[in-house]
């Protein structure tokens, strides 16, 4: 030990077993994934990062150019894992975890080949909103099981809204429960009109994808893969269940990445509380991009207008202090925002991330963001106020 005090983030890659990153559309939940567990192996953990759809450039950093849907040591020039330490990464594919929960879990190779080679499932398992979400849950409680990692970093999917991921499983479970289904194949005289109307989520989801797909035949094939889902559903609802135990541990934290603009805070307030609400662990929240304005003595505006009637120079300088004075106010109200988030989650450490000159998109690019996001001076704003509120 140093004595150093840990960032807050350091000290959840230190200690989580598995951490989430979520927040919504965009944010930075996949380059933060994968600079937290860059750093969890670099500090000797046996650490897999999950991703989800990765921009090209940091997939090939990662080494997930190749198709697999499997994890696979990345081997970065520079990659100085502490002890056993190591990083592995990997891509979900939904269609291919979805086919490997049918194989393994179903009945017997019969019941498992009338699955895959049925037509709806092969529409469902690839189209269906909700499934990525469901098989990342699938693909973390299969990972976790094998119990090969110390760290597992999971990245969630661009979803809207970042409640998505933690509705995603329930929804699916509606979904794939046959006794619901079945509702919509049954014929018409048996499911009175006012009853359709009042059915939930579930079955309007379903009507709309059984709609998509048009021809008697196609709908011959949905109760034909009812028929052979029969008795996966339990275990599909069992498996749920655990990942949502899983989620719930104390080893398990989540990190919630937002940006200072007003709808992804808001978002990541809404998410926090509803964490909260589930008793799910927020490890920190993430404010990622915010934009910084170098300070620089204030230019009235009298002296603006002269500038710019000063000549070429003159008019560029004047363009130049025009755009810091705009920057510095976005900066302003950022900070703002900020601080109005660190009041309305007291207790949770906001941890600030400045936009960077590049994308990050390969090693370098995240140990610049890890640079930020394990600033031990980041956060310290919670941890001063929990201090002082436990006094
Ligand atoms: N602090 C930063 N400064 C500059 N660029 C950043 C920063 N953080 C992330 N980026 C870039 O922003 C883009 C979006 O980041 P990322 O893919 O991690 O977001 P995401 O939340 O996973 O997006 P999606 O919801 O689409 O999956 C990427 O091009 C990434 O390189
Ligand atoms: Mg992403």
């Amino acid at each position: 030990m140093t004595g150093r005090p840990a960032s807050p983030l350091e000290a959840i890659v230190d200690s989580a077993g598995i951490v989430v990153c979520c927040g919504s559309g965009g944010v930075g939940k996949t380059s933060t994934a994968a600079a937290l567990a860059l750093r969890g192996a670099e500090q000797g953990r046996r650490t897999c990062v999950l991703t989800i759809d990765p921009a090209r450039r940091l997939a090939q950093a990662l080494g997930l150019d190749l198709l697999s849907n499997e994890p696979r040591p990345v081997s970065a020039k520079g990659l100085a894992a502490r002890g056993p330490g190591g990083l592995d990464a990997m891509m979900l594919d939904m269609r291919r975890t979805f086919d490997d929960v049918i194989e393994r879990y179903a009945r017997d190779d019969e019941q498992a080949e009338r699955i895959l080679a049925n037509r709806f499932y092969q529409r469902l398992s690839s189209t269906l909103a909700g499934t990525q979400e469901y098989m990342a849950m699938e693909k973390l409680y299969e990972l976790h099981e094998g119990g090969r990692y110390d760290l597992l970093v999971v990245d969630t999917p661009p979803t809207r809204s970042a409640l998505d991921f933690l509705d995603a499983p329930e929804h699916l479970n509606e979904l794939l429960d046959a006794r619901a289904l079945r509702l919509l194949i049954a014929p018409a005289q048996r499911v009175g009109r006012g009853y359709l109307k009042g059915l939930n989520f579930a079955t309007t989801t379903m009507t709309r994808l059984v709609r998509r797909l048009t021809g008697s035949e196609l709908l011959a094939e949905v109760g034909e893969f009812f028929a052979a889902f029969e008795g996966m559903y339990d275990g599909f609802k069992e498996r749920a269940r655990r990942v949502y135990d899983l989620l719930e541990h104390p080893d398990t934290a989540f990190v919630v990445v937002a940006t200072p603009d007003q709808a992804a805070l808001r978002e990541a307030t809404y998410f926090a509380g509803r964490l909260a609400q589930d008793g799910m662990p927020l490890g920190a929240l993430v404010v990622n991009r915010i934009h910084h304005a170098a300070p620089i003595p204030k230019v009235p505006a009298a002296a603006l207008q002269r500038l710019g009637r000063a000549g070429a120079d003159g008019r560029l300088l004047a363009d130049l202090l025009e755009q810091h004075q705009a920057l510095e106010l976005l900066a302003a109200c950022e900070r703002e925002r900020v601080a109005e988030l660190a009041r309305t989650v007291p207790g949770v450490d906001v941890v600030e991330v400045p936009l960077l000159a590049d994308d990050v998109h390969d090693i370098p690019g995240l140990r610049r963001l890890g640079n930020h996001l394990f600033d031990a001076a980041n956060g310290t704003g919670a941890r001063t106020r929990r201090t002082a509120g436990q006094r």
